[in-house]
């Protein structure tokens, strides 16, 4: 039976709420609470922080789609922004996120919403829309996806994405096997349903609620990108991991890991 987006994304947002207990039981959570009770405390890699600061944060208002229990818009507020605001269809994720501000006494608005039902008030309010790790496999429509960036960006706005590189779909995730061997095709086009739950942290399998991943190519990120009125400022792909695939890391013949885009927007 082919399941409708609507359908997809509901599915989703229950495992994703699922997942948040175990985090909160990881050592992880532990250290992300230690951690942002420092002042200027940063989750970023050198790669993001160094990009971000290119681009500019002084000043400005920062949006971050997808932002889970927010340590990296908590980062970037940390950073220097002069405000950040999360959307995430996950409350129980949100919740923690609320924690980790409070933990730091950092001010950070954090919206329960579909992405791409975020409120018209957001319209045309940031100077820069942040995607990190692990979000457009979630993403039923890019299209969609992309046109809600356009929206909630002010004209001269810019998109960053920091992302596991989509060739990444194409091997198992608890797969150990070097040099890495594809079980998928990269062209795969029906979603992948899993019923392993979505703790990434502890990688364990619990009897989980099923959710669905879509594998979108490098090339329809790209133009799905374009095509809703981005202008390329920037794309880079590296061989480092920033997901769960450190394995896959310094081998010979190395694999793509993950990628920056920034776009900006148009007008
Ligand atoms: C892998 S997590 C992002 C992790 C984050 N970049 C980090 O490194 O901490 C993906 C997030 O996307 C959210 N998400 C997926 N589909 C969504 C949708 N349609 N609307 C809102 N949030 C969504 C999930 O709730 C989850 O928090």
């Amino acid at each position: 039976m082919s399941l409708t987006k609507d359908q997809i994304v509901a599915a989703n947002r229950a495992s994703w709420n699922e997942a948040a207990a175990h985090h909160r039981e990881h050592d992880q959570w532990t250290a992300l609470l230690k951690g942002f009770a420092q002042p200027g405390h940063s989750v970023l890699d050198e790669t993001m922080a160094a990009r971000l600061q290119a681009i500019g944060l002084e000043g400005r208002a920062v949006a971050q789609l997808c932002c889970n229990n927010a340590r990296e818009l908590l980062s970037i507020k940390n950073l220097g922004a002069a405000s950040v605001t999360g959307f995430d269809f996950a409350e129980e994720f949100l919740d923690q996120g609320r924690e980790l501000a409070a933990a730091g006494g950092i001010e950070a608005e954090l919206v329960q919403t579909d992405i791409n039902k975020i409120p018209s008030d957001y319209d045309g309010r940031f100077d820069l829309a942040v995607v990190t790790i692990g979000v457009f496999g979630w993403q039923p429509d890019l299209a969609a996806f992309f046109a809600t960036a356009q929206r909630i960006l002010k004209p001269g706005g810019r998109i960053f994405i920091y992302e596991d590189h989509p060739i990444l779909n194409m091997y198992e995730d608890r797969e150990e096997r070097l040099p890495p061997v594809p079980d998928e095709s990269y062209f795969r086009s029906d979603p992948y349903r899993s019923d392993d739950g979505l703790d990434y942290w502890a990688k364990e399998d619990y009897d989980a609620k099923p959710c669905f991943w879509m594998f979108h190519k490098m090339s329809d990120v790209i133009m799905a990108l374009v095509t809703s009125g981005f202008a390329i400022e920037d794309f880079e792909e590296f061989p480092h991991n920033i997901g769960t695939r450190e394995q896959f890391e310094n081998q010979p013949q190395q694999l793509p890991l993950s990628y920056v885009l920034v776009g900006r927007k148009e007008g």
